[in-house]
C-alpha cells in the first residue's frame, strides 16, 4: 500500500470509521511441494519483487527497456513460462497471492532459463497502485480469473469500473488488456464493464469478443473445456488516451 493510502486508512480507523475491503481472493495457504520450496530458495533474489519496495524502475529491474507485459493472477505460471519463453523480446512480470503457484512458477521459469521473467507474492491491485508507474504497460493480461459465481460474491470479481480506470492509467497509449474467461456470466460482465469504460477501444470487429490469439497459450484445462464443448471468451481492449 502506498504511504498515502495506507495513511488514510490508518486516520479513518482511529477516527472510528469502518473500511471495509472487499478482495478478489480468499488466500490459501497450501502447502509448498519440496520442487515449489526450493525454487523460490533459489530462485527469489533474481526473480522476485517486493511489494514493500514501493515503485519499480522497470528498465534497472529488466536491464532493458523493452516492452513490458504484465500478467494478474497467473495461478501456477504454466501459461506465463510459456509466453516469456516464446518472446524473449519483451518483458514480463506475473503477479499472484499463492504462494505455492508462485513457487511453481518459479520451478518452470528456471528449468526454461528465461531471464524475463519477475513475480511478485501479492495483492495485484496494491501492486499496480505502488509498484507500477503510470503510462509504462504494454500489455495487462488477466486469464480465467476467479468468476465469484454467486450473484452475492460478484462484488469480489477483480473486474470492476473503478480497478478498470486504474488499469487504463499504468498502460501505455495503444497498450492493451486481455483477459479470458470460460465462465459466461463474466464474460459479459467483463464486456459491460469495458464498453462503460472511457478511453478504451475494443479490438473484436464485431465489438464483443475476439479469437485467442496464438500469444496466449492453450492450456491443458482449456483444450479439455473445448472437448467437453464449454466456452471461453477473450477480451481485448486498447487504450486509446
Ligand atoms: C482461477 S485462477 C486462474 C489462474 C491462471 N490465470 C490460469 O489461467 O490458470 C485465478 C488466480 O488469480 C489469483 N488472484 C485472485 N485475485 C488476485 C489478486 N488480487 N492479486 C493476485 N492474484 C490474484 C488467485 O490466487 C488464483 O490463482
Amino acid at each position: 500500500m502506498s504511504e498515502s493510502s495506507s495513511n488514510n486508512l490508518e486516520q479513518a480507523k482511529q477516527a472510528g470509521k469502518y473500511i471495509r475491503t472487499i478482495r478478489s481472493f480468499v488466500k490459501r495457504e497450501g502447502r509448498l511441494t519440496k520442487g515449489q520450496a526450493a525454487a523460490l530458495e533459489k530462485c527469489w533474489a533474481t526473480m522476485g519483487l517486493e511489494h514493500k519496495d514501493g515503485m519499480l524502475d522497470l528498465a534497472a529491474v529488466f536491464g532493458n527497456s523493452n516492452d513490458v507485459v504484465l500478467e494478474i493472477g497467473f495461478g501456477m505460471g504454466k501459461s506465463l513460462v510459456e509466453m516469456a519463453k516464446n518472446a524473449p523480446q519483451l518483458n514480463f512480470i506475473g503477479i499472484e497471492v499463492h504462494r505455492p503457484g508462485v513457487g511453481a512458477c518459479l520451478m518452470d521459469a528456471d528449468a526454461a532459463g528465461i531471464t524475463n521473467l519477475r513475480v511478485f507474492e501479492h495483492d495485484a491491485v496494491e501492486v499496480l497502485a505502488d509498484c507500477i508507474a503510470d503510462n509504462s504497460l504494454s500489455t495487462l493480461q488477466l486469464f480465467f480469473p476467479d468468476p465469484w459465481h454467486k450473484k452475492r460474491h460478484h462484488k469480489r470479481r477483480i473486474v470492476q469500473p473503478d480497478f478498470v480506470e486504474k488499469l487504463r492509467s499504468k498502460l501505455k497509449i495503444g497498450g492493451v488488456f486481455h483477459m479470458a474467461t470460460d465462465w459466461e456470466n463474466y464474460a459479459e460482465h467483463m464486456l459491460e464493464v469495458m464498453q462503460s469504460a472511457e478511453k478504451f477501444k475494443n479490438q473484436s470487429t464485431s465489438n464483443d469478443y475476439v479469437p485467442r490469439p496464438e500469444t496466449r497459450p492453450l492450456t491443458k484445462f482449456e483444450q479439455r473445456g473445448h472437448r467437453l464443448g464449454h466456452g471461453v471468451w477473450d477480451l481485448m481492449f486498447a487504450r486509446t488516451n
